[in-house]
């Protein structure tokens, strides 16, 4: 079998993906005529074309612009369903879904709006599929503390959906310690906690993550390579990182995926796992993700299958669901 028939045939699971960021420019522009919302675009093409990024902040503003389709049950159910068909399709068994609420509720699209439509996709695909999928609630980082906390209150009718939390959006200058009481909270509560750290952040910003949010998992994490002494802690503690190379590649972390340093991470032993991130705007779902490092890279069997293997380790599954995995 070829390595690429193994990528696609294997079950595996993925662990860092925004579902707004799954959102394809096609479904963007029947929502946007659904709802009369004129976009600064005249076709699916243009919105294809515009996703051209210099880094994080200028993917992150036209990320924020797109979601502004998103309106009612309806359309979150098209958005989590249209990337759990993806995960069929790709052989994604089990994922764990980062969404945004303050893009949502900033715009007064509440909890019960998004929700009940993300949770009937969730259950369509389970029953259908056996698909296993767990919810991440994530803090956007350039807002306040007290609105994360605004935030978490809000979510109370809807915590039994939610398996963890994290904090992405515009990394520089919001550092993981502004927000340490509200993750002290989220620990109390008894969440998984997950956070982008060290993507265009320094790796002083991982480091807090560890020590000050107490996070099970960092999110990108690739400039942990900048400290040795983090390296080996990551290391010891097998905290996993759930890489993201298109998105890399697409926000200049890297200029040329053959610069990717996923295999020198799993060389120094940590727990590093492949991860689209937002597909739709960095050119490739999960399986492309995995072609992408071995055209530029080479990845052999074993080097894949010891990936598939992290991912289902990385998640939060319960070690006999992993055992059915692994
Ligand atoms: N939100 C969506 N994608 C993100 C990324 N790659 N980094 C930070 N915040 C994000
Ligand atoms: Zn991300």
């Amino acid at each position: 079998m070829t390595l690429s028939s193994l990528i696609s045939s294997v079950p595996k699971a993925e662990l860092h993906l925004h579902i707004e960021g799954s959102l394809e420019p096609s479904l963007m522009w029947s929502l946007a005529a659904k709802h009369n919302i004129t976009l600064p675009y005249k076709n699916v093409a243009q919105i294809k074309a515009a996703y051209q990024f210099s880094n994080l902040q200028s993917f992150l503003d036209i990320y924020y612009a797109g979601a502004s389709v998103l309106l009612d049950e309806d359309d979150f159910f098209a958005l989590m369903w249209s990337y759990l068909c993806k995960c069929k399709e790709e052989n994604i068994v089990h994922t764990e879904i980062m969404f945004d609420p303050q893009t949502h509720t900033e715009r007064d699209i509440g909890y019960d709006i998004f929700m009940p439509g993300f949770l009937k996709a969730i259950d369509k695909a389970r029953q259908q599929w056996g698909m296993s999928v767990k919810l991440i609630l994530s803090f956007l980082r350039h807002l306040s503390e007290q609105e994360a906390f605004d935030t978490l209150e809000q979510a109370k009718p809807y915590y039994r959906y939610i398996d963890a939390v994290g904090l992405d959006s515009s990394e520089k200058g919001h550092p993981p310690v502004k927000f340490r009481r509200v993750f002290a909270q989220v620990r109390r509560l008894g969440f998984r906690i997950v956070a982008h750290a060290g993507e265009e952040g320094p790796a002083d910003y991982i480091w807090q993550a560890i020590h000050t949010l107490g996070v099970d998992r960092i999110d990108h994490g690739v400039r942990c390579l900048e400290d040795p002494e983090l390296v080996a802690l990551l290391k010891k503690r097998q905290i996993p990182l759930t890489v993201c190379p298109l998105s890399n590649l697409k926000l200049k972390v890297i200029n040329d995926m053959r610069q990717h340093s996923l295999f020198a991470l799993m060389d120094k032993g940590l727990l590093v796992t492949v991860n689209s991130d937002d597909p739709t705007y960095f050119g490739g779902y999960l399986n492309r993700n995995f072609e992408a490092l071995d055209a530029a890279l080479g990845m052999t069997k074993n080097q894949l299958q010891a990936l598939v293997i992290n991912s289902f380790k990385a998640s939060f599954l319960t070690q006999d669901e992993k055992a059915h995995w692994i």
